[in-house]
């Protein structure tokens, strides 16, 4: 019985085998309750892929996207990847503590709890309010706003870049750069916005959202987030401390944007290298292959609209095979993800699913095969936390799944009122 992996492709499996690849559950044969957990699902860890993770609330997406983690940090090719978790709920942090409360469960599995070395970013305007409220993290990070363009800057703010505010903008932000590359503090943007021709009305509104945007806490000198990319190591960017604000969502994707941008462009140079020193029989690569899992990734990647980190996105899911950098989607309603992602996924996780809207978008990522199967798949699917269906492309074949208990704590649990 050939062991079952996805997103391994034949070539890697004649010659690798199951290196580099990670356990995250099992497979499950026979429907509804009779449904028994049979032999491993193997998951490929080495090679870059664009992953969508989907489910209705509380079906285990955020639970799941902890196991790739989990599997990622484990594997035995741990050292060659670095990944990152955007953690838009803050509940990530407690990758750190072992599982304790399901070790009966993980016994069954023969495995054990396991806390996790993993690094728990913040940004740096928010460490007291994380401190006031004696929330754990390790390190923080800035941004710089020289990296950001006027094209990221109109999208967080919400302003049409063919609006009179948006011609301001772009002239200010051109006429910075001309002068001073990246190297300029948002004081010199609201400077520079009074300093064009523009009616006070249109200056004011730009100052007012450049003001605010210096309340976000994100912003300073240097943009620090290429330690995120430390080779063996697990990321986790909590931007969770703008839930308040109204811009929330705008700033987590000024930063996803920037980080996205950031990593393709070294990755791109890194691959580069590497292909010289693979001529030269050199193997060690340069920079870590670089695994980013979004929670809530339709607030970053919408089907409707664009946000700062939608274009940075949609660049690594259509050319991140290449540089190596893979992509884990984590959504509630597959509908509501940019399109284009979801018919890149060549690996998909769903958890229970119902609408019927969601269920037709799942079908449609599945092309040529199975697709009429799959409303019998869903159905037979025993309504327990953590069973799913995985849609592997490269096999073209549907597994329904058990996905295996967490080694590590899991925050994001439902809470109840009983005690
Ligand atoms: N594989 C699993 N094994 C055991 N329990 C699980 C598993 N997956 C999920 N659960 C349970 O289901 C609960 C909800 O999972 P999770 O927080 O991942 O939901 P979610 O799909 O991310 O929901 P939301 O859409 O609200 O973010 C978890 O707290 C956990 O108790
Ligand atoms: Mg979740």
């Amino acid at each position: 019985m050939p062991k079952i992996s996805v997103g391994r492709d034949q070539d890697d499996r004649d010659e690798h085998g199951l290196k580099g690849t990670g356990i995250i559950g099992k497979h499950l044969v026979g429907e509804k309750e009779e449904a028994h957990q049979a032999n491993p699902i193997y998951f490929d860890l080495a090679r870059p892929h664009v992953m969508g993770v989907f489910g209705k609330r509380g079906t285990g997406k955020s639970y799941s996207m902890g196991t790739i983690a989990e599997e990622l940090q484990t594997s035995d090719i741990s050292h060659n990847l670095s990944t990152i978790i955007i953690d838009p709920m803050g509940i990530y942090w407690s990758m750190k503590r072992p599982n304790d409360r399901s070790i009966n469960i993980l016994e069954d599995w023969d495995l054990k709890p396991n806390g996790f070395d993993a690094q728990v970013y913040i940004p740096k305007g928010k460490a007291s309010e994380f401190e006031e409220q004696d929330m754990p993290y390790d390190d923080t990070f800035t941004l710089k706003p020289g990296e950001l363009t006027a094209q990221e800057w109109a999208m967080a703010f919400n302003i049409d870049i063919s609006s009179e505010r948006g011609i301001l903008l772009e002239r200010v932000i051109s006429k910075l750069q001309e002068n001073y590359g990246t190297d300029y503090r948002i004081e010199h943007i609201i400077k520079g916005v009074r300093n064009f021709d523009f009616s006070e009305e249109v200056q004011e509104g730009l100052v007012n959202r450049f003001t605010a945007a210096q309340n976000w806490g994100v912003f300073g000198e240097e943009s620090s987030i290429d330690k995120f990319t430390t080779r063996g190591e697990l990321s986790i960017v909590d931007v969770s401390a703008f839930s308040g604000a109204s811009s929330g969502w705008s700033v987590r994707a000024l930063i996803v944007a920037l980080l996205a941008k950031r990593i393709l462009r070294r990755r791109m140079t890194a691959r580069r290298i590497e292909e010289i020193d693979e001529m030269q029989n050199i193997s060690e690569n340069e920079m870590p292959i670089t695994w980013m899992l979004i929670d809530e990734a339709h607030e970053f990647l919408p089907a409707e609209g664009e946000t700062p980190a939608s274009k940075p996105l949609l660049r690594w899911v259509k050319i991140g095979r290449e540089p190596g950098v893979s992509l884990v989607l984590a959504t509630q309603q597959p509908a509501k993800l940019h399109p284009n992602a979801l018919s890149q996924c060549d690996i998909v996780l769903s958890h229970r699913l119902t609408a019927k809207q969601d269920i037709d978008s799942l079908g449609e990522i599945m092309q040529t095969y199975m697709r009429h199967d799959l409303k019998h798949y869903i159905d037979a699917l025993p309504d327990k936390p953590g069973t799913g269906l995985v849609l592997d492309d490269n096999s073209e074949r549907i597994y329904p799944i058990q996905m295996r208990p967490r080694k590590s704590w899991h925050a994001g649990g439902t809470p109840d009122a009983f005690d």
